[in-house]
């Protein structure tokens, strides 16, 4: 855990830091799963996506299999996305987009986080913890729109 604290301490200070940057990537701090490249089957929401972003992914049990903290850095994606995936089996936990990568940008900030589950949501809109969330603005609004695309 106290490692885990230092890293966010460390990206945070990182952050601060690199005000002069015009894009400033987070990376997560904890790694929910290991998978090191992309699991998307090609061609699916290739490219950018445009959509809102909401701030209220309260942690828990996602269908991915994995109990994720609003403190973790987790994207949940729509139902129209993660049950139209090729390969979608079945049982929600082997989902191909579970793990995977995703970069979400607003304005000129942007943080990567990871698909750990799935929700009522239309199209490309996603739901954020509020770790990732803040990352992007602190507006208070809980609503924001974003451009997203998956990881390498
Ligand atoms: C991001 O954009 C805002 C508003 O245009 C600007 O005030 C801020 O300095 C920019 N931040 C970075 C890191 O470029
Ligand atoms: C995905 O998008 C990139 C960049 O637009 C493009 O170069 C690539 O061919 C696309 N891949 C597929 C499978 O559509
Ligand atoms: C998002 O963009 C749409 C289209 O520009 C706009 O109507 C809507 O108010 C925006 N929503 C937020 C939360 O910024």
């Amino acid at each position: 855990m106290l490692h885990v604290l230092v890293r966010f301490a460390v990206t945070v200070l990182t952050a601060l830091v690199s005000v002069e940057a015009a894009l400033v990537v987070f990376t997560p701090p904890v790694e929910l799963y290991d998978r090191t490249s992309s699991v998307v089957p090609p061609g699916f929401f290739n490219g950018t996506n445009q959509g809102l972003a909401f701030t209220d992914a309260a942690g828990g049990l996602g269908a991915c299999g994995v109990t994720y903290t609003t403190r973790d850095f987790v994207v949940v994606v729509s139902q129209d996305i993660f049950d139209s995936v090729p390969g979608a089996p079945t049982n929600p936990n082997n989902n191909p987009l579970c793990g995977q990568g995703m970069v979400v940008t607003f304005e000129n900030l942007s943080v990567s986080v990871t698909v750990e589950d799935t929700t009522i949501v239309p199209g490309t809109d996603i739901v954020l913890t509020p770790a990732a969330f803040n990352v992007l603005t602190q507006t208070g609004t809980g609503v924001i729109n974003v451009t997203w695309e998956w990881a390498e």
